[in-house]
């Protein structure tokens, strides 16, 4: 990981006057230029098609950051400084030229090297028009370095993340382009790596010999919100499983890496990625939610939101069953499962160790799920829950289940958001947190049958924990999902 000072540059973040702009981008180059060794390394340009003024975006700014809960005359400051704006109009090559002139004069004005990011906080179908006209202009090279940042989800399905990655190539080496997953950026998620190979514990125990299986869950109170005619084209699984779950899975499933930089990461994830066994119709459920009531209040089913078919087939939830054809996992289920109109906000991984080899307790403890299990709660209360055996005190030999537990907050207060650490890795250049072009072909690989369109959609009630179905996919194997 490269923890030094970024090399003074421009950012330029297509999509500025955006909804993730302005919720997530702006707040975390504020937390960077108040907070980090960052401070002052970086100028912004906005780029979108509205025709405002520097002035104007710089009151989106000032705005944004009052809806993020920041109020302070530095906010203006900085943005009098620092941000500027520059219309792409029709987005004709007349206005990639006017821009390329525009980011120059900038430079030029602020004493720059030259350095470049290009962040494309734009809707899928805008990143190939996008990279094509940059590269027209020749704004894929410029007299420092040059990285372009895309969001997910990158591609639909295998084949245009194969046509995307192409595209890319033609116009950046791999080593400046850098795929955003924010999962990875969350500090929970980066912890796996801390808690996994910064402890020599836990190894000798993480493989088939000690663990019984693995569930890592993402769910989700809300609904599809405003969102709905994009999600009618994305569904859960291209949503959420392909990108944020599949990555976590390789975080928690791989061996341990060469070093923290970015190709030895990407590496050992590639290598669980790859060593997933096809999935078969049997291994999963999908699902979309109907009317239901949460807190005696009745809620939408998803076919009556804005934007979305009455007769859709999209899924807003997935459960799967995946398997690790390796010396590591061979037998061990990981179930993944993530859904919207959940009955509560959770992303956590649940591990279960397997019941002791010998039942000298018997008949005092039957081994059930909870016996040995490690929760790793990544939001909300992040933190870590082991539970482990103890015997009650007093008379005879009885056993309870009993929880050792650390939060995040109690420890550190308040978490960094994702958007802060991926950005500064960005300006340094450091790929750890980042997804590469054959690890984002891989996961969409295995999610083929996923997407195929041939699977049966279950309804569930809003407000539940999904379909019943996807509760049988686990008890067939004697297992339970963890509901808290
Ligand atoms: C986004 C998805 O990538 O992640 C959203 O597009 C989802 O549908 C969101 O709500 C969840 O992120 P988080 O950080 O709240 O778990």
């Amino acid at each position: 990981m490269n923890r030094g000072y970024p090399d003074r540059q421009l950012i330029v973040i297509f999509g500025a006057t955006g909804d993730l702009s302005h919720r997530k981008l702006i707040p975390a180059l504020w937390e960077i230029e108040r907070h980090s060794p960052a401070k002052g390394r970086a100028m912004i340009l906005g780029v979108a098609r509205a025709g405002i003024s520097d002035d104007e975006f710089r009151e989106q700014v000032v705005d944004a950051m009052k809806k993020a809960g920041e109020d302070s005359p530095e906010i203006a400051e900085w943005a009098k400084r620092s941000i500027f704006f520059q219309s792409l109009g029709d987005q004709s090559q007349s206005a990639y030229q006017a821009l390329r002139d525009r980011i120059v004069k900038i430079e030029q004005a602020q004493n720059l090297p030259g350095n470049r990011v290009f962040y494309l906080a734009l809707p899928l179908p805008a990143f190939p028009p996008t990279v094509e006209s940059l590269g027209a202009v020749g704004l894929n090279n410029g007299p420092g370095w040059t990285r372009v940042v895309i969001e997910k989800p990158f591609g639909h399905d295998l084949d245009s993340a194969r046509s995307l990655n192409a595209l890319l190539h033609r116009f950046y080496a791999e080593e400046n382009v850098f795929r955003l997953d924010h999962y990875l950026g969350k500090e929970t998620v980066q912890n796996l790596l801390a808690f996994r190979f910064g402890n020599a514990l836990w190894e000798p125990i993480w493989n088939r010999d000690r663990i019984s299986h693995v569930e890592i869950t993402a769910a989700e109170e809300l609904g599809v919100e405003a969102r709905g005619s994009f999600y009618e084209k994305a569904g859960a699984v291209r949503d959420i499983i392909q990108n944020h779950l599949l990555q976590v899975l390789g975080l928690v499933a791989m061996d341990a890496p060469a070093g923290l930089d970015g190709t030895s990461v990407s590496n050992e994830k590639l290598k669980v990625l790859r060593s997933i066994a096809p999935l078969k119709n049997e291994d999963f459920i999908l699902g979309q939610y109907a009317e239901g009531t949460a807190n005696g209040k009745k809620l939408t089913g998803y076919r009556d939101e804005p934007g979305v078919a009455k007769d859709s087939k999209t899924e807003t939830y997935a459960a799967v069953k995946f398997s690790i054809n390796s010396w590591r996992w061979e037998g061990v289920p990981f179930y993944l499962r993530t859904g919207k109109r959940l009955a509560k906000k959770t992303t956590k991984i649940v591990v279960t160790f397997k019941c002791p080899p010998a039942a000298v307790f018997n008949p005092y403890i039957v081994c059930g799920n909870e016996s040995n299990r490690l929760i790793i709660t990544l939001q909300p209360n992040e933190g870590f829950n082991l539970s482990f055996q103890v015997k009650i005190p007093g008379e005879g030999m009885r056993l309870h289940t009993q929880d050792m537990r650390f939060r995040y907050a109690d420890e550190f207060g308040k978490l960094p958001e994702a958007y802060q650490t991926l950005l500064l890795d960005v300006m340094r250049g450091d790929h750890t947190l980042f997804v590469r072009n054959d690890e984002v072909e891989q996961a969409w690989k295995v999610c083929e049958p996923l997407i195929d369109g041939t699977a049966t959609v279950h309804q569930y009630p809003a407000g539940s924990w999904g379909p019943t179905s996807a509760d049988r996919l686990v008890e067939r194997e004697g297992h339970l999902w963890v509901n808290i």
